[in-house]
């Protein structure tokens, strides 16, 4: 009889917390001496729990973090490699950053929360991460502001069901990863923020980002230098920036390639899918496609702008550029507040190629009002486009 109990005991517990093996392999923040009332420091705990988990030699290690709990956590970083080949944190609770910039004394300031070279890590949960940002917001000095999670050399990086909100700069940082998958986000902070990235991918490879919101005050999605076979679906996103690639040729040899972005609306974005370089570089971003968008009041929904130069100094012509090649857009309906829908503004030299327009229909908000493209030195071709794009050279 007793043993008929224990037996159903264990197979009740297997069922309850899949993934998780035994009771040995989890790891809760709060026997680690964590606090959780939101005003005690619990980054020494969530370390010590972090690192018994990461050498912990079972399958699925979990780090638990617990519901009904506020942790304060100064900035820490999660490094690996971890022993298993996979680990689980269950995000639960709320976690807040210090109210106080004095926390980052003898830190490095680029980074609030970090996993670094962690492989199999898999972030699940409802809880939430709050950056508490609006301290930093007024902060002329972008390079002294810190991202509130990043990603570094993090591969087959799962993140799920998580809320983000007000990070100081960007949200999420992947960055040299390869296999993500993200999906279920909440991610917000207001319109006015500066720099708050929604998810920010360089150097990243064979990545997933879907079924998520997204409104921050800047880019949606960001995908920068050393990216490839990266698809988004099922974001909506705004207010915001809309889904950028770039900006490309601040950097050496940048290249950006096998890009789709499908079934995502933009509401009430600046701007709404994006294409923008700097001039006097080589590089590239190509096989690069946009299916079944909708915009709403977006403003500049479809830019590619090889002339990037936001402060306006040191802009000069030069004699290289980053090439872009087979750009799709199809599918597309909705609205702009300004009358220009498309621009496609190429580089003088190496222009762009192959962009094809198919199914695109943008109207102005306001009714009757005609919509117009512009394009410089961009080739390719239409159908079932309006406006239709005249000056698409052949
Ligand atoms: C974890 O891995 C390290 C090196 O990879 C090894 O030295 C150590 O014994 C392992 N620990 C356990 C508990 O398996
Ligand atoms: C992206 O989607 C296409 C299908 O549209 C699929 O063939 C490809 O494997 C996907 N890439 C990734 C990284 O999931
Ligand atoms: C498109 O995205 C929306 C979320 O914006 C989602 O609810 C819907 O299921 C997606 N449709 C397809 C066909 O993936
Ligand atoms: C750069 O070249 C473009 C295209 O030829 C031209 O419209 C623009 O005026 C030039 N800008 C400068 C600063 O020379
Ligand atoms: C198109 O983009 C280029 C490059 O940013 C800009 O100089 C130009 O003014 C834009 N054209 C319109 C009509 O907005
Ligand atoms: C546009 O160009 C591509 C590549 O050259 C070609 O496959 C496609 O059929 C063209 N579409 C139209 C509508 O001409």
């Amino acid at each position: 009889m007793e043993r008929l109990v224990f037996t159903i005991f264990v197979t009740a517990l297997h069922i309850l917390t899949p993934g998780v093996s035994s009771a040995s392999s989890s790891f809760n923040v709060m026997n680690y001496g964590a606090v959780g009332d939101g005003r005690a420091d619990d980054s020494a705990a969530f370390l010590k729990a972090w690192e018994a988990a990461c050498k912990a030699p079972s399958r699925n290690p979990t780090l638990i973090i617990p519901e009904k709990k506020i942790f304060l956590l100064n900035p820490v970083t999660f490094s690996g490699p971890c022993n298993s080949t996979s680990i689980y944190v269950l995000m639960s609770a709320d976690i807040v950053a210090p109210n106080s910039k004095m926390a980052w004394n003898g830190f490095h300031i680029n980074r609030w929360l970090a996993f670094t070279n962690v492989n199999g890590l898999n972030i699940i949960g409802s809880g939430t991460i709050n950056g508490r940002g609006h301290a930093w917001w007024s902060n002329p000095c972008l390079h002294k502001v810190p991202k509130a999670l990043t990603f570094y050399g993090c591969n087959g990086l799962v993140l799920k069901g998580i809320r983000h909100i007000n990070s100081q700069r960007n949200h999420i940082t992947i960055s040299n990863c390869d296999d993500v998958t993200v999906s279920n986000l909440h991610i917000s902070a207001p319109g006015t923020s500066p720099n708050t990235d929604g998810i920010d991918i360089s150097g990243s490879t064979n990545v997933r980002i879907r079924d998520s919101f997204i409104g921050t005050g800047d880019d949606c999605v960001a995908i920068s230098a050393g990216s490839s076979r990266i698809n988004i679906t099922g974001i909506e996103c705004g207010p915001g920036h809309g889904i950028s690639i770039g900006s490309l040729g601040a950097g050496e040899n940048d290249k950006v390639e096998e890009v789709q972005v499908r079934n995502c609306t933009f509401k009430g974005t600046m701007t709404g899918v994006r294409i923008k370089t700097w001039q006097g570089s080589v590089g590239y971003a190509r096989k690069i496609s946009f299916e079944k968008i909708r915009f709403i009041r977006a403003d500049s929904p479809i830019i590619i702008d090889q002339y990037y130069c936001p402060e306006g100094v040191n802009c000069k012509n030069e004699t290289s550029g980053i090439k872009i090649s087979d750009i799709t857009y199809s599918s597309i309906s909705g609205t702009s507040i300004t009358d220009k829908v498309i621009n496609l503004s190429c580089d003088q030299n190496v222009g762009c190629n192959n962009i094809q327009f198919r199914y695109v229909y943008i109207k102005s908000t306001v009714p009757g009002k005609k919509a117009y493209c512009s394009t410089f030195n961009a080739h390719g071709n239409y159908t079932h486009t309006r406006p239709v794009v005249t000056g698409l050279l052949p």
